[in-house]
């Protein structure tokens, strides 16, 4: 009798140990959140109504629509700025627990400088858009920049001019007031890497500009000490009483090294360092990161010069910017291979230059119709682990990760394959130890990929850009992720 209890007692310790491993490798914690995100030139259209003035990528696109691939722009793009109830009834029936939008700039504040006027439409429309999220039981988290830069502003120099930093304070602190009682997730940039490298160095973004080695370094320069100062206002003067949390959106290709040699997985470890440690550093541990200083005050002494390209940050301003996230929002699609490539082969003394790392995919990596993106899990499971490793484990929010396609595509079984696999290097990366919280799908429809216009689509749900009506058709992959979802499982 005893020898039997004992068994029929390690049966069930076996069973129970086998389906607990079982579960944490395919259930989500308890208490993650999932999410989808747009971004307001990419989906609300009206450009020009209701009082809104015009920022960098209309005037781009308009003044030059050779920038953009198919030659669209987003005047009209999902038209979700007469169609947002219809964007909501969408992700109530996906069941997402959050909506991560953001907020044009020039819609809010036509003038866009510090104490200029407010456009009250512009006001209403953001009002009714959260009020109707949350009561419809979604979250709203906010993106305050998705790189829409006023064009009043752009034309003063952009990024590149501090005085930018005053104005995107006042812009911050209307947001602020207007929708901190219901709003309580504010990421401050999305992806500082598209708005100062894309926009200013290799002109893949607006405002399409070149300027060889000089421009990114400025402007970085100028989005982190934003990011900082606003994030202390914030924690000052609006988190005692509204009680939300800020953090930023970076923009993390993993590289992997090359080869096993100690010099690819030192190319790897600057390219990370050169890409979102440029202001990931800063925010986190304090200061650029010391390679960088290094790599770019040595290229400067050999060009002749005896100051850095590299602005430096004063000991106050290095101290008032670490430590400015209450989470980190991680934005990742793809993974390339790292190594060093020939100086004198890079074009000019700039990011390519100063960084020095070739990039290269592995011909096994299944493509997606976006050249940049290829699915690559392991270097998503990769990333997070760096990120724990290097960063001391943060609370990271997913704040995208999606996959391109060129057509309607409704029965996408590529994007639930790769939202499969990338899931499920998430959930790895959880029993491993990360803080993820939250997982956001880009997109919730499609939308205006920036200079790839509508060719390349990353919606869960089709849209019509030739229907007048802009009809939206969900796709297979909103099926598979609203089972997700209601499940909290992986399940295939
Ligand atoms: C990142 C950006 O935040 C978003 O605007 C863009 O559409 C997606 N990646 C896909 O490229």
């Amino acid at each position: 009798f005893w020898m039997k209890m004992f068994y029929s007692f390690l049966s069930v310790i076996l069973l129970f140990h086998y389906s607990c491993g079982e579960v944490s490798q395919k259930t989500f914690p308890d208490g993650f959140q999932f999410g989808v995100a747009t971004a307001a030139y990419q989906i609300e259209g009206a450009w020009n109504e209701d009082g809104k003035s015009e920022n960098i990528w209309d005037y781009a696109t308009h003044v030059n629509p050779k920038y953009i691939a198919d030659e669209s722009n987003g005047d009209v793009a999902a038209d979700s700025y007469h169609k947002y109830k219809e964007d909501i009834e969408l992700i109530k029936n996906l069941g997402a627990n959050f909506y991560r939008i953001s907020i044009s700039w020039t819609r809010l504040i036509p003038d866009a400088v510090e104490g200029s006027k407010l456009n009250e439409k512009g006001v209403a429309y953001y009002n009714n858009l959260i009020d109707e999220l949350i009561a419809n039981g979604i979250e709203p988290y906010v993106t305050i920049f998705h790189w829409d830069t006023p064009q009043s502003l752009e034309i003063h120099g952009g990024w590149l001019n501090e005085t930018i930093i005053d104005n995107y304070i006042y812009y911050a602190r209307q947001v602020f007031n207007l929708y901190g009682d219901r709003v309580k997730k504010w990421f401050t940039f999305n992806e500082p890497k598209q708005i100062c490298d894309q926009g200013y160095e290799t002109a893949e973004k607006a405002p399409f500009m070149r300027l060889h080695g000089v421009g990114l370094y400025q402007c970085y320069h100028n989005v982190v000490r934003a990011h900082g100062k606003i994030y202390r206002i914030y924690e000052k003067e609006f988190k005692p009483t509204q009680k939300g949390e800020i953090g930023i959106t970076a923009d993390c290709m993993f590289p992997e090294p090359k080869t096993d040699s100690i010099s690819d997985k030192e190319a790897a470890e600057t390219y990370i360092e050169f890409n979102y440690g440029w202001y990931l550093n800063p925010i986190i541990l304090g200061n650029y990161p010391p390679i960088m200083i290094e790599k770019v005050d040595k290229h400067s002494k050999e060009e002749g010069r005896t100051t850095s390209r590299l602005p430096k940050f004063t000991e106050e301003e290095i101290e008032m910017i670490k430590g400015t996230f209450d989470f980190l929002g991680v934005n990742h699609y793809t993974t390339v291979l790292a190594t060093f490539g020939d100086p004198e082969s890079f074009e000019n003394p700039s990011q390519k230059r100063d960084c020095g790392v070739e990039i290269s995919r592995d011909p096994s990596w299944k493509p997606s119709v976006a050249s940049w993106l290829y699915e690559v899990p392991t270097g998503f499971y990769h990333l997070l682990m760096w990120i724990k490793e290097h960063y001391n484990n943060p609370r990271v929010i997913i704040s995208e990760n999606g996959w391109a396609s060129d057509s309607p595509d409704i029965d996408d079984v590529d994007r639930v394959q790769y939202t499969t696999n990338y899931l499920s290097a998430l959930l790895q990366a959880i029993d491993d130890g990360c803080n993820v919280v939250g997982y956001t799908h880009w997109s919730l429809i499609d939308n205006f990929e920036w200079a790839f216009g509508y060719t390349n689509r990353f919606g869960l749900v089709y849209v019509d850009f030739n229907d007048p009506n802009r009809t939206r058709i969900p796709r297979t992959s909103y099926r598979f992720y609203q089972k997700v979802i209601s499940s909290r499982r992986l399940t295939s």
